[in-house]
């Protein structure tokens, strides 16, 4: 039963939608207690009633991660509410694809606020009441695009090897106190935040799966990694993409 995560608090991020919330849910259906986090109460609010619906438990913290303070805020509450977090997956991240003369110094700071500077912050909050307990697990949601260049992604996929990099860095600073630092790269996923993306299906079609893959797929390898099934794997870059990093 190395997989159930009872007694468990787990902080996710960008969990009132898409990928992130998935990973609340199937978090939740294995024991752990859930802070479902984002920026839209109302989606917060019914993630959280459709996890307590499935027998779950489960608070929402409201948090803009695009400030440095709403980040500290977010540490701060969960700390406050559950004692210390017990995992931690950082899934929020906003992409958006363009040519490099075509990003704005706004566009580039918000991207990486979000998608580095954020996650950064948080594991700086709270990896200290993990490495005191000795234990503890951090599950990074990274991106195809962070593996290698490509015309459009370059700003997006910098973000996310930027928390590449972070992973196997955070992996060997905290590994030897019982922390685990690991990170799931996924492929092209149908969620809220992709739905208008032309070309989504023709990225799928090309793939060895053939298909697109579906929120739970990712949470599922997320919440293999954040449970003692992986207890000696650390550092490790799981993909969830149908193949891509075989195509
Ligand atoms: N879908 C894919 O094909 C795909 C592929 C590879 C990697 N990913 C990665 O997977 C993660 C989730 O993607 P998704 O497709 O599930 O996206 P999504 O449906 O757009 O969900 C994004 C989540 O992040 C939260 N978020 C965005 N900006 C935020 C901010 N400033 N402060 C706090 N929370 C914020 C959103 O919450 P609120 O709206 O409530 O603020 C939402 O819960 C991202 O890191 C993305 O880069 C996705």
């Amino acid at each position: 039963m190395a997989d159930r995560l009872e007694g468990r608090t787990a902080l996710v991020t960008g969990s009132t939608s898409g990928i992130g919330r998935a990973v609340a849910a199937v978090l939740a259906a294995r024991g752990a207690h859930v802070l479902v986090s984002g920026r839209d109460d109302t989606r917060g609010r019914d993630a959280v009633q459709s996890l307590v619906n499935a027998g779950g438990t489960a608070e929402y913290l409201p948090a803009d991660l695009s400030a440095a303070s709403g980040v500290r805020e977010l540490a701060d509450a969960a700390l406050d509410l559950a004692g210390t977090v017990d995992i931690l997956v950082n899934n929020a991240g906003v992409f958006s694809f363009g040519s490099t003369a075509g990003n704005s110094e706004i566009d580039i700071d918000r991207m990486y606020a979000i998608n580095v500077k954020a996650p950064y912050l948080l594991v700086q909050a709270l990896a200290p009441k993990m490495v005191e307990q000795g234990s503890g697990t951090i599950v990074n949601v990274l991106t195809g695009a962070a593996h290698r260049g490509s015309v459009t992604a370059g700003l997006y996929g910098s973000s996310k090897a930027a928390l590449l990099l972070l992973t196997t860095a955070w992996a060997a600073e905290f590994g030897p106190s019982g922390v685990r630092v690991n990170a799931v790269s996924p492929g092209p996923i149908r969620t809220e935040g992709t739905a208008n993306g032309a070309g989504l299906d023709a990225v799928a079609r090309a793939l060895p799966a053939r298909r697109l893959g579906e929120p739970v797929e990712v949470a599922a390898a997320v919440a293999f990694l954040a449970s003692d099934d992986a207890s000696y794997i650390h550092g490790a870059i799981l993909p969830v993409d149908g193949g891509a990093i075989a195509a």
